[in-house]
């Protein structure tokens, strides 16, 4: 399916980007972590908590294969963590023209602070971040086939950046 993917770390924008694309677009708007919450009918924190990471990463797997049989072109964002776990390398492919919102560790820093994520839990968010998004960049980088960066202009001008590339 061509759907419009938007990947990206924690605090990129994803959700805020993915629905400002949709209504521009007039596509539907998907955040896989959202729709994951609704099945589960409980909080990502508490999925983690209680099954632990893996069965929440085969929730993200079972959402995005669901996804790449859907005939309607839609907007999807991805949690942060998905496109990380080998097992979703070969169904991003199938998603979609992939958007990578890429920032600096710096505004992930400032933009996350007193988020609940429960990768980022405890002290030395700081360092949790550098060290996350230094793992994760390159893959990001390498499912991105438009690439723009957070954080350095206004979010209307990022909008029309990521417009002009589609
Ligand atoms: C995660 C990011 C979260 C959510 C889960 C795991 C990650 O999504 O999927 O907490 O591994 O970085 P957002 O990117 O929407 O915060």
């Amino acid at each position: 399916m061509n759907h419009i993917v938007v990947i990206g770390f924690m605090g990129s924008g994803k959700t805020r980007v993915g629905k400002r694309l949709s209504s521009d677009l007039g596509l539907t708007f998907v955040d896989v972590d959202k729709v994951i919450v609704r099945k589960m009918n409980m909080p990502v924190k508490e999925i983690f908590q209680r099954f632990g990471e893996p069965y929440y990463r085969a929730l993200e797997t079972m959402t995005v294969k669901a996804l790449i049989e859907d005939k309607e072109k839609k907007v999807i964002s991805l949690g942060a963590g998905l496109p990380i776990q080998e097992q979703n390398e070969k169904y991003i492919k199938q998603l979609g023209t992939v958007v990578y919102l890429k920032g600096s560790a710096e505004t992930f820093r400032k933009r996350l602070e007193g988020n609940n994520n429960p990768l980022l839990e405890g002290d030395n968010q700081e360092e949790k971040i550098k060290k996350l998004l230094k793992q994760r960049d390159p893959i990001y980088h390498k499912f991105a086939d438009i690439e723009v960066v957070t954080g350095v202009k206004p979010f209307e001008e990022l909008i029309k950046e990521i417009e002009s590339k589609l």
